[in-house]
Protein backbone atom coordinates (compact mmCIF):
# COMPACT_ATOMS: atom_id res chain seq x y z
CA UNK A 1 0.00 0.00 0.00
CA UNK A 2 1.44 3.42 -0.69
CA UNK A 3 3.04 5.59 1.62
CA UNK A 4 2.73 8.39 -0.42
CA UNK A 5 0.59 11.39 0.57
CA UNK A 6 1.53 14.30 -1.67
CA UNK A 7 -0.74 14.41 -4.26
CA UNK A 8 -3.14 14.55 -1.26
CA UNK A 9 -4.21 18.20 -0.14
CA UNK A 10 -2.30 19.75 2.73
CA UNK A 11 -2.69 22.46 5.72
CA UNK A 12 -1.34 25.50 4.17
CA UNK A 13 0.46 26.48 8.23
CA UNK A 14 1.23 25.13 11.25
CA UNK A 15 -0.77 28.07 12.85
CA UNK A 16 -3.55 27.30 10.38
CA UNK A 17 -3.95 23.80 11.47
CA UNK A 18 -4.29 24.39 14.87
CA UNK A 19 -6.88 27.30 14.38
CA UNK A 20 -8.87 24.74 12.25
CA UNK A 21 -8.47 21.94 14.99
CA UNK A 22 -9.31 24.05 17.91
CA UNK A 23 -12.38 24.93 15.15
CA UNK A 24 -13.79 21.68 15.20
CA UNK A 25 -13.51 21.12 18.70
CA UNK A 26 -14.61 24.89 19.95
CA UNK A 27 -18.55 24.99 19.01
CA UNK A 28 -21.69 25.10 20.41
CA UNK A 29 -20.98 22.57 23.01
CA UNK A 30 -19.10 25.02 25.03
CA UNK A 31 -21.27 27.78 24.89
CA UNK A 32 -24.38 26.02 25.33
CA UNK A 33 -24.08 22.72 25.99
CA UNK A 34 -21.54 23.32 28.73
CA UNK A 35 -23.36 26.03 30.83
CA UNK A 36 -26.83 23.21 30.42
CA UNK A 37 -24.68 20.33 31.75
CA UNK A 38 -22.95 22.29 34.44
CA UNK A 39 -25.57 23.89 35.86
CA UNK A 40 -27.89 20.91 35.53
CA UNK A 41 -25.88 18.32 37.15
CA UNK A 42 -25.44 20.47 40.40
CA UNK A 43 -22.30 23.14 39.42
CA UNK A 44 -19.26 22.71 41.01
CA UNK A 45 -20.08 18.92 41.36
CA UNK A 46 -20.22 18.67 37.93
CA UNK A 47 -16.47 20.44 37.54
CA UNK A 48 -13.92 17.72 39.59
CA UNK A 49 -15.71 14.89 37.04
CA UNK A 50 -15.44 17.19 34.38
CA UNK A 51 -11.66 17.50 34.67
CA UNK A 52 -11.04 14.00 35.49
CA UNK A 53 -12.21 12.77 32.49
CA UNK A 54 -10.38 15.41 30.89
CA UNK A 55 -7.48 13.82 31.52
CA UNK A 56 -8.25 10.39 31.37
CA UNK A 57 -10.28 10.74 28.57
CA UNK A 58 -9.86 13.76 26.74
CA UNK A 59 -6.84 14.10 26.31
CA UNK A 60 -5.21 10.63 25.66
CA UNK A 61 -8.39 10.42 22.82
CA UNK A 62 -7.32 13.49 21.45
CA UNK A 63 -3.98 11.66 20.85
CA UNK A 64 -5.08 8.79 20.05
CA UNK A 65 -7.12 10.64 17.02
CA UNK A 66 -4.34 12.42 15.70
CA UNK A 67 -1.99 9.44 15.43
CA UNK A 68 -4.52 7.17 13.83
CA UNK A 69 -5.57 10.12 11.46
CA UNK A 70 -2.10 11.35 10.35
CA UNK A 71 -1.15 7.56 10.26
CA UNK A 72 -4.22 6.94 7.87
CA UNK A 73 -2.89 9.98 5.85
CA UNK A 74 0.21 7.94 5.15
CA UNK A 75 -2.02 5.76 3.11
CA UNK A 76 -4.22 8.19 1.75
CA UNK A 77 -6.98 7.45 4.15
CA UNK A 78 -8.89 10.57 5.71
CA UNK A 79 -11.54 8.76 7.07
CA UNK A 80 -12.15 6.04 9.53
CA UNK A 81 -12.80 2.91 7.00
CA UNK A 82 -9.58 3.13 5.45
CA UNK A 83 -7.67 4.29 8.54
CA UNK A 84 -8.87 1.06 10.93
CA UNK A 85 -7.85 -1.01 7.17
CA UNK A 86 -4.41 0.18 7.76
CA UNK A 87 -4.29 -0.64 11.32
CA UNK A 88 -5.90 -3.39 11.57
CA UNK A 89 -5.56 -6.39 8.88
CA UNK A 90 -8.52 -7.90 8.83
CA UNK A 91 -11.96 -7.96 6.44
CA UNK A 92 -14.22 -6.37 9.22
CA UNK A 93 -11.70 -3.20 10.15
CA UNK A 94 -12.82 -1.22 7.69
CA UNK A 95 -17.00 -2.00 8.68
CA UNK A 96 -15.91 -0.70 11.94
CA UNK A 97 -15.27 2.69 10.48
CA UNK A 98 -18.72 3.04 9.32
CA UNK A 99 -18.71 4.26 12.71
CA UNK A 100 -16.94 6.94 12.57
CA UNK A 101 -18.53 8.18 9.19
CA UNK A 102 -21.93 7.90 10.73
CA UNK A 103 -21.69 9.81 13.81
CA UNK A 104 -20.08 12.77 11.82
CA UNK A 105 -22.91 12.88 9.01
CA UNK A 106 -25.73 12.16 11.80
CA UNK A 107 -24.27 15.21 13.79
CA UNK A 108 -23.91 17.46 10.99
CA UNK A 109 -27.36 17.01 10.01
CA UNK A 110 -28.90 18.45 13.26
CA UNK A 111 -26.09 20.54 14.40
CA UNK A 112 -25.89 22.85 11.35
CA UNK A 113 -30.12 23.69 12.14
CA UNK A 114 -29.01 24.52 15.31
CA UNK A 115 -26.17 26.60 14.21
CA UNK A 116 -28.41 28.27 11.49
CA UNK A 117 -31.00 29.31 14.58
CA UNK A 118 -28.21 31.46 16.15
CA UNK A 119 -27.21 33.24 13.11
CA UNK A 120 -30.79 34.11 12.49
CA UNK A 121 -30.74 35.66 16.61
CA UNK A 122 -28.03 37.10 15.39
CA UNK A 123 -29.67 39.14 13.05
CA UNK A 124 -33.02 39.01 15.58
CA UNK A 125 -30.80 40.81 17.96
CA UNK A 126 -29.15 43.66 16.44
CA UNK A 127 -32.83 44.63 14.47
CA UNK A 128 -34.06 44.44 17.99
CA UNK A 129 -36.76 41.90 16.85
CA UNK A 130 -37.28 39.50 19.56
CA UNK A 131 -37.48 43.19 22.14
CA UNK A 132 -40.51 43.76 23.86
CA UNK A 133 -42.00 45.56 26.98
CA UNK A 134 -41.81 43.36 29.71
CA UNK A 135 -39.34 40.46 28.20
CA UNK A 136 -40.02 36.70 30.33
CA UNK A 137 -39.27 33.21 30.04
CA UNK A 138 -42.74 32.94 28.24
CA UNK A 139 -42.60 35.77 25.50
CA UNK A 140 -39.23 34.58 24.83
CA UNK A 141 -39.73 30.56 24.59
CA UNK A 142 -42.52 32.08 22.07
CA UNK A 143 -40.52 33.93 20.05
CA UNK A 144 -38.31 30.59 20.16
CA UNK A 145 -41.29 28.44 19.35
CA UNK A 146 -42.36 30.66 16.42
CA UNK A 147 -39.61 30.98 14.77
CA UNK A 148 -39.24 27.09 14.85
CA UNK A 149 -42.33 27.11 13.36
CA UNK A 150 -43.95 25.35 16.47
CA UNK A 151 -46.75 28.10 16.93
CA UNK A 152 -47.14 31.32 15.27
CA UNK A 153 -46.75 34.36 16.29
CA UNK A 154 -44.11 37.10 17.27
CA UNK A 155 -43.88 38.02 13.95
CA UNK A 156 -43.65 34.55 12.22
CA UNK A 157 -46.58 33.07 10.38
CA UNK A 158 -44.54 29.84 9.52
CA UNK A 159 -41.27 28.16 9.50
CA UNK A 160 -39.61 30.01 6.21
CA UNK A 161 -37.75 32.38 8.00
CA UNK A 162 -36.18 30.03 9.77
CA UNK A 163 -35.80 27.00 6.69
CA UNK A 164 -34.31 30.09 5.01
CA UNK A 165 -31.66 30.77 7.33
CA UNK A 166 -31.49 26.72 7.29
CA UNK A 167 -30.37 27.06 3.23
CA UNK A 168 -28.13 30.15 4.04
CA UNK A 169 -26.29 28.38 6.50
CA UNK A 170 -25.87 24.83 4.73
CA UNK A 171 -25.13 26.73 1.66
CA UNK A 172 -22.16 28.49 3.47
CA UNK A 173 -21.02 25.52 4.99
CA UNK A 174 -20.50 23.45 1.61
CA UNK A 175 -19.30 26.38 0.40
CA UNK A 176 -16.14 26.27 2.84
CA UNK A 177 -16.27 22.29 1.85
CA UNK A 178 -16.12 22.90 -1.75
CA UNK A 179 -12.81 25.24 -1.41
CA UNK A 180 -11.41 22.56 0.36
CA UNK A 181 -8.76 22.00 3.41
CA UNK A 182 -6.43 25.04 2.83
CA UNK A 183 -8.87 27.33 0.88
CA UNK A 184 -11.64 26.61 2.42
CA UNK A 185 -11.87 25.28 6.20
CA UNK A 186 -8.00 26.65 7.32
CA UNK A 187 -9.30 30.01 5.90
CA UNK A 188 -13.01 30.28 7.54
CA UNK A 189 -10.54 29.14 10.62
CA UNK A 190 -8.04 32.25 10.42
CA UNK A 191 -11.15 34.59 10.12
CA UNK A 192 -13.90 33.01 12.12
CA UNK A 193 -11.64 31.79 15.52
CA UNK A 194 -10.25 35.12 16.24
CA UNK A 195 -13.01 36.92 16.01
CA UNK A 196 -14.86 34.40 18.19
CA UNK A 197 -11.94 34.72 20.95
CA UNK A 198 -12.55 39.01 20.43
CA UNK A 199 -16.34 38.71 21.15
CA UNK A 200 -15.83 35.98 23.74
CA UNK A 201 -13.91 38.80 26.09
CA UNK A 202 -16.06 41.22 24.86
CA UNK A 203 -19.04 39.53 26.40
CA UNK A 204 -16.83 38.46 29.59
CA UNK A 205 -15.32 42.10 30.49
CA UNK A 206 -19.26 42.86 30.12
CA UNK A 207 -20.53 39.87 32.76
CA UNK A 208 -17.77 40.73 34.71
CA UNK A 209 -18.83 44.33 35.28
CA UNK A 210 -22.07 43.66 35.63
CA UNK A 211 -21.93 43.03 39.30
CA UNK A 212 -25.47 42.96 40.87
CA UNK A 213 -27.77 44.22 38.27
CA UNK A 214 -30.62 44.63 41.22
CA UNK A 215 -29.72 46.12 44.39
CA UNK A 216 -32.53 44.70 46.29
CA UNK A 217 -31.40 41.18 45.68
CA UNK A 218 -27.93 41.33 46.68
CA UNK A 219 -27.51 37.00 46.07
CA UNK A 220 -28.30 37.74 42.27
CA UNK A 221 -24.94 38.50 41.68
CA UNK A 222 -22.21 37.17 38.76
CA UNK A 223 -20.44 36.37 41.47
CA UNK A 224 -22.72 34.10 43.66
CA UNK A 225 -22.98 32.42 39.57
CA UNK A 226 -19.13 31.78 39.45
CA UNK A 227 -19.29 30.87 43.29
CA UNK A 228 -22.14 27.90 41.69
CA UNK A 229 -19.25 26.52 38.98
CA UNK A 230 -16.76 26.88 40.79
CA UNK A 231 -17.48 25.76 44.77
CA UNK A 232 -16.41 22.11 44.33
CA UNK A 233 -19.25 20.08 45.67
CA UNK A 234 -17.78 16.28 46.88
CA UNK A 235 -21.01 15.23 47.71
CA UNK A 236 -22.30 14.70 45.00
CA UNK A 237 -19.11 12.46 43.73
CA UNK A 238 -20.65 9.02 43.83
CA UNK A 239 -23.55 9.90 41.57
CA UNK A 240 -22.41 8.19 38.28
CA UNK A 241 -25.04 10.25 36.08
CA UNK A 242 -22.90 13.15 37.05
CA UNK A 243 -19.79 11.04 35.74
CA UNK A 244 -21.70 9.72 32.40
CA UNK A 245 -22.93 13.94 31.61
CA UNK A 246 -18.77 15.04 32.23
CA UNK A 247 -17.93 12.40 30.30
CA UNK A 248 -20.53 12.96 27.89
CA UNK A 249 -19.56 16.91 27.78
CA UNK A 250 -15.74 16.10 27.39
CA UNK A 251 -16.35 13.93 24.04
CA UNK A 252 -18.86 16.56 22.69
CA UNK A 253 -16.74 19.45 23.35
CA UNK A 254 -13.66 18.19 22.42
CA UNK A 255 -14.98 16.36 19.65
CA UNK A 256 -13.69 13.22 20.05
CA UNK A 257 -15.54 9.82 18.69
CA UNK A 258 -16.68 11.68 15.94
CA UNK A 259 -14.36 10.94 12.99
CA UNK A 260 -13.67 14.53 12.36
CA UNK A 261 -10.25 15.12 13.99
CA UNK A 262 -8.73 12.13 11.89
CA UNK A 263 -9.94 13.75 9.02
CA UNK A 264 -8.25 16.86 9.52
CA UNK A 265 -5.01 14.88 10.86
CA UNK A 266 -4.84 12.59 7.62
CA UNK A 267 -3.95 15.96 5.71
CA UNK A 268 -0.37 16.16 8.11
CA UNK A 269 2.92 15.44 6.82
CA UNK A 270 3.83 12.23 7.99
CA UNK A 271 6.66 13.68 10.56
CA UNK A 272 4.64 16.75 11.50
CA UNK A 273 4.11 17.55 15.48
CA UNK A 274 0.77 15.95 16.70
CA UNK A 275 1.67 15.67 20.22
CA UNK A 276 1.91 19.15 20.60
CA UNK A 277 -0.33 20.30 18.36
CA UNK A 278 -3.15 17.64 19.96
CA UNK A 279 -2.84 18.64 23.34
CA UNK A 280 -2.51 22.43 22.59
CA UNK A 281 -5.51 22.16 20.47
CA UNK A 282 -7.03 20.51 23.58
CA UNK A 283 -6.09 23.03 25.74
CA UNK A 284 -7.28 26.14 23.80
CA UNK A 285 -10.49 24.22 23.90
CA UNK A 286 -10.49 23.81 27.38
CA UNK A 287 -10.00 27.93 27.73
CA UNK A 288 -12.99 28.87 25.11
CA UNK A 289 -14.91 26.49 27.52
CA UNK A 290 -14.21 26.17 30.77
CA UNK A 291 -12.93 30.30 30.80
CA UNK A 292 -15.10 31.90 28.42
CA UNK A 293 -18.07 29.92 27.95
CA UNK A 294 -18.21 29.35 31.79
CA UNK A 295 -17.96 32.86 32.34
CA UNK A 296 -21.01 33.85 30.09
CA UNK A 297 -24.61 31.79 30.33
CA UNK A 298 -24.32 31.16 33.89
CA UNK A 299 -22.88 34.06 36.11
CA UNK A 300 -25.24 36.16 33.89
CA UNK A 301 -28.23 34.03 34.44
CA UNK A 302 -27.63 33.90 37.54
CA UNK A 303 -26.78 37.63 38.77
CA UNK A 304 -30.63 38.30 37.08
CA UNK A 305 -32.54 35.23 38.15
CA UNK A 306 -30.80 33.56 40.80
CA UNK A 307 -29.29 29.88 41.08
CA UNK A 308 -32.47 28.16 41.24
CA UNK A 309 -34.07 29.32 38.50
CA UNK A 310 -30.82 29.58 36.59
CA UNK A 311 -31.04 25.53 37.65
CA UNK A 312 -34.77 25.00 36.57
CA UNK A 313 -33.92 27.01 33.20
CA UNK A 314 -31.25 24.77 32.56
CA UNK A 315 -32.97 22.01 33.36
CA UNK A 316 -36.15 22.84 31.34
CA UNK A 317 -34.04 22.46 27.97
CA UNK A 318 -30.87 22.16 26.24
CA UNK A 319 -31.33 25.74 24.73
CA UNK A 320 -33.41 27.68 27.05
CA UNK A 321 -30.45 29.36 28.60
CA UNK A 322 -28.47 30.29 24.94
CA UNK A 323 -31.96 31.64 23.42
CA UNK A 324 -34.48 32.03 25.82
CA UNK A 325 -32.92 33.94 28.92
CA UNK A 326 -29.71 35.44 27.02
CA UNK A 327 -32.02 37.20 25.04
CA UNK A 328 -34.20 38.54 28.11
CA UNK A 329 -30.87 39.85 29.69
CA UNK A 330 -29.84 41.70 26.42
CA UNK A 331 -33.27 43.45 26.69
CA UNK A 332 -32.07 44.85 30.14
CA UNK A 333 -28.75 45.88 29.17
CA UNK A 334 -27.61 49.12 27.68
CA UNK A 335 -26.69 48.20 24.06
CA UNK A 336 -28.18 45.20 24.69
CA UNK A 337 -28.92 44.43 20.57
CA UNK A 338 -24.76 44.50 20.56
CA UNK A 339 -24.33 42.20 23.51
CA UNK A 340 -26.53 39.80 21.72
CA UNK A 341 -25.39 40.32 17.86
CA UNK A 342 -21.70 39.13 19.46
CA UNK A 343 -23.43 36.47 21.51
CA UNK A 344 -24.90 34.85 18.77
CA UNK A 345 -22.48 35.47 16.20
CA UNK A 346 -20.00 34.41 18.40
CA UNK A 347 -22.23 31.43 18.32
CA UNK A 348 -22.45 31.11 14.45
CA UNK A 349 -18.81 30.99 14.19
CA UNK A 350 -18.35 28.38 16.69
CA UNK A 351 -20.56 26.31 15.61
CA UNK A 352 -19.63 26.78 11.39
CA UNK A 353 -16.00 25.75 11.89
CA UNK A 354 -17.36 23.08 13.81
CA UNK A 355 -20.09 21.53 11.63
CA UNK A 356 -17.58 22.09 8.31
CA UNK A 357 -15.81 19.39 10.29
CA UNK A 358 -18.32 17.46 10.32
CA UNK A 359 -18.40 17.31 6.58
CA UNK A 360 -15.06 16.38 5.94
CA UNK A 361 -14.76 12.92 6.71
CA UNK A 362 -17.38 12.12 4.77
CA UNK A 363 -16.21 14.42 1.43
CA UNK A 364 -12.69 12.65 2.30
CA UNK A 365 -14.54 8.98 1.74
CA UNK A 366 -15.69 9.57 -1.42
CA UNK A 367 -12.40 11.31 -2.24
CA UNK A 368 -10.03 8.94 -1.05
CA UNK A 369 -12.00 5.67 -1.56
CA UNK A 370 -14.09 6.14 -5.04
CA UNK A 371 -11.63 8.83 -6.53
CA UNK A 372 -14.40 11.42 -6.78
CA UNK A 373 -13.58 15.26 -6.92
CA UNK A 374 -13.79 17.84 -4.17
CA UNK A 375 -16.59 19.09 -6.33
CA UNK A 376 -18.50 15.75 -6.78
CA UNK A 377 -18.15 14.94 -3.40
CA UNK A 378 -19.15 18.01 -1.88
CA UNK A 379 -22.62 18.01 -4.31
CA UNK A 380 -23.48 14.60 -3.18
CA UNK A 381 -22.81 15.31 0.26
CA UNK A 382 -24.94 18.70 0.72
CA UNK A 383 -28.07 16.66 -1.42
CA UNK A 384 -28.13 13.79 1.32
CA UNK A 385 -27.69 16.08 3.93
CA UNK A 386 -30.28 18.67 2.77
CA UNK A 387 -32.75 15.19 2.03
CA UNK A 388 -32.46 14.70 6.01
CA UNK A 389 -32.82 17.87 7.45
CA UNK A 390 -35.79 18.49 6.38
CA UNK A 391 -37.11 16.04 8.89
CA UNK A 392 -35.18 17.79 11.77
CA UNK A 393 -36.47 20.89 10.48
CA UNK A 394 -40.51 19.62 10.33
CA UNK A 395 -40.51 16.94 13.15
CA UNK A 396 -38.55 19.34 15.60
CA UNK A 397 -41.05 19.64 18.26
CA UNK A 398 -41.57 15.66 18.22
CA UNK A 399 -37.85 15.09 19.02
CA UNK A 400 -36.21 13.74 16.00
CA UNK A 401 -33.45 16.09 16.90
CA UNK A 402 -33.16 14.71 19.92
CA UNK A 403 -33.37 11.65 18.74
CA UNK A 404 -30.04 11.82 16.69
CA UNK A 405 -28.13 13.72 19.47
CA UNK A 406 -28.86 10.79 21.62
CA UNK A 407 -27.47 8.38 19.04
CA UNK A 408 -25.07 9.61 17.34
CA UNK A 409 -24.07 12.67 19.73
CA UNK A 410 -24.10 10.95 22.98
CA UNK A 411 -23.96 7.25 22.69
CA UNK A 412 -22.30 7.14 19.29
CA UNK A 413 -18.91 8.90 20.55
CA UNK A 414 -18.49 6.35 23.69
CA UNK A 415 -18.85 3.25 20.69
CA UNK A 416 -16.63 4.86 18.30
CA UNK A 417 -13.56 6.16 20.97
CA UNK A 418 -13.83 2.20 22.17
CA UNK A 419 -13.58 0.60 19.06
CA UNK A 420 -10.39 2.81 17.96
CA UNK A 421 -8.49 2.87 21.25
CA UNK A 422 -8.90 -0.88 21.29
CA UNK A 423 -7.34 -0.76 17.43
CA UNK A 424 -5.01 1.16 17.93
CA UNK A 425 -3.72 0.65 21.68
CA UNK A 426 -4.41 -3.29 21.90
CA UNK A 427 -4.69 -4.25 17.60
CA UNK A 428 -1.66 -2.14 16.20
CA UNK A 429 -0.14 -1.95 19.42
CA UNK A 430 0.53 0.68 21.99
CA UNK A 431 4.19 0.34 22.02
CA UNK A 432 4.40 1.35 17.88
CA UNK A 433 0.92 3.41 18.26
CA UNK A 434 2.78 5.83 21.19
CA UNK A 435 5.97 5.54 18.75
CA UNK A 436 3.34 6.96 16.08
CA UNK A 437 2.07 9.71 18.49
CA UNK A 438 5.09 10.53 19.53
CA UNK A 439 7.02 10.68 16.08
CA UNK A 440 7.90 14.34 14.66
CA UNK A 441 6.43 14.78 18.10
CA UNK A 442 7.91 18.75 19.43
CA UNK A 443 6.79 17.44 22.63
CA UNK A 444 8.00 14.23 24.60
CA UNK A 445 4.52 12.69 25.97
CA UNK A 446 5.22 11.60 29.02
CA UNK A 447 5.18 7.79 29.23
CA UNK A 448 2.47 7.39 31.60
CA UNK A 449 -0.03 8.28 29.12
CA UNK A 450 1.05 4.95 26.81
CA UNK A 451 -0.71 3.07 30.38
CA UNK A 452 -3.31 5.16 30.66
CA UNK A 453 -4.09 5.05 26.98
CA UNK A 454 -3.66 1.31 27.13
CA UNK A 455 -5.82 0.46 30.46
CA UNK A 456 -7.40 3.20 31.95
CA UNK A 457 -9.19 4.78 28.84
CA UNK A 458 -10.87 2.06 27.28
CA UNK A 459 -11.60 0.72 30.87
CA UNK A 460 -13.55 3.59 31.56
CA UNK A 461 -14.88 3.68 28.42
CA UNK A 462 -16.18 0.07 28.58
CA UNK A 463 -18.01 1.18 32.32
CA UNK A 464 -19.28 3.60 31.03
CA UNK A 465 -21.11 1.41 28.23
CA UNK A 466 -21.75 -1.32 31.02
CA UNK A 467 -23.74 1.13 32.96
CA UNK A 468 -25.03 2.31 30.13
CA UNK A 469 -26.24 -1.08 29.37
CA UNK A 470 -27.73 -2.05 32.96
CA UNK A 471 -29.29 1.57 33.54
CA UNK A 472 -30.34 3.19 30.17
CA UNK A 473 -30.56 0.61 27.07
CA UNK A 474 -34.20 -1.22 27.56
CA UNK A 475 -35.66 2.14 28.77
CA UNK A 476 -34.21 4.05 26.12
CA UNK A 477 -34.87 1.18 22.98
CA UNK A 478 -38.30 0.83 24.40
CA UNK A 479 -38.84 4.21 25.15
CA UNK A 480 -40.41 4.24 28.32
CA UNK A 481 -42.02 7.80 29.57
CA UNK A 482 -41.90 8.82 25.72
CA UNK A 483 -45.70 10.47 25.32
CA UNK A 484 -47.59 8.63 22.74
CA UNK A 485 -47.87 11.30 20.06
CA UNK A 486 -44.31 11.34 20.17
CA UNK A 487 -43.18 7.36 19.72
CA UNK A 488 -43.64 7.85 15.95
CA UNK A 489 -41.46 10.60 15.08
CA UNK A 490 -38.93 8.35 17.50
CA UNK A 491 -39.23 5.29 15.54
CA UNK A 492 -38.87 7.70 12.57
CA UNK A 493 -35.34 8.94 13.65
CA UNK A 494 -33.94 5.61 14.67
CA UNK A 495 -35.41 4.32 11.45
CA UNK A 496 -33.16 7.51 9.46
CA UNK A 497 -30.06 6.51 11.05
CA UNK A 498 -30.58 2.65 10.44
CA UNK A 499 -30.48 3.63 6.47
CA UNK A 500 -27.52 6.21 6.90
CA UNK A 501 -25.50 3.28 8.55
CA UNK A 502 -26.69 0.72 5.94
CA UNK A 503 -25.94 3.18 3.35
CA UNK A 504 -22.52 3.51 4.99
CA UNK A 505 -21.48 0.45 5.30
CA UNK A 506 -23.08 -0.68 1.87
CA UNK A 507 -20.51 1.89 0.02
CA UNK A 508 -17.73 0.84 2.25
CA UNK A 509 -18.54 -2.73 0.64
CA UNK A 510 -18.49 -1.01 -3.02
CA UNK A 511 -15.20 0.89 -2.11
CA UNK A 512 -13.18 -2.58 -1.71
CA UNK A 513 -15.03 -4.12 -3.61
CA UNK A 514 -14.17 -1.87 -6.48
CA UNK A 515 -10.13 -1.25 -5.18
CA UNK A 516 -10.05 -4.98 -5.73
CA UNK A 517 -11.20 -5.24 -8.71
CA UNK A 518 -8.72 -2.62 -10.40
CA UNK A 519 -5.95 -4.31 -8.13
CA UNK A 520 -7.15 -7.38 -10.11
CA UNK A 521 -7.35 -5.13 -13.63
CA UNK A 522 -3.62 -3.97 -12.86
N1 LIG B 1 -16.95 19.96 19.56
C1 LIG B 1 -18.02 20.60 18.93
C2 LIG B 1 -18.79 21.41 19.91
O1 LIG B 1 -18.36 21.61 21.01
C3 LIG B 1 -18.88 19.62 18.24
O2 LIG B 1 -19.82 21.88 19.60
Amino acid sequence: MSQDNSSREQWGSRIGLILAVAGNAIGLGNFLRFPVQAAQNGGGAFMIPYFVAFLLLGIPLMWIEWGIGRYGGKFKHGSAPGMFDVLWNHKLSKYLGATGLFISLTIMIYYTYIESWTLGYSIFSIFKMYFVETPNFENMKGFLHSYQGIQQGNGFDSIATAYIIMLVTFFINFFVLYKGISAGIEKLAKVAMPLLFIFAVILVVRVFTLGTPDPSKPEYSVWNGFAFIWNPDFSKLNDPKIWLAAAGQIFFTLSVGMGTIHAYASYLKPKDDIALSGLSTAATNEFAEVVLGGSIAIPVAVAFFGVATTQEVAQGGAFNLGFVSMPIIFQKLPLGEVFGFLWFLLLFFAGITSSVAMGQPIIAFLEDEFGFSRKKATIILAAFVLICVQFVVFFLEFGFLDEMDYWAGTFGLVVFALIETILFMWVFGADKAFAEINSGGDIKIPVIFKYIMKYVTPTILLIIMIWWLINDAIPTLMMKGVPDEKIPYILGARFMMLLILGLILFMIHLAWKNKQISKVEA
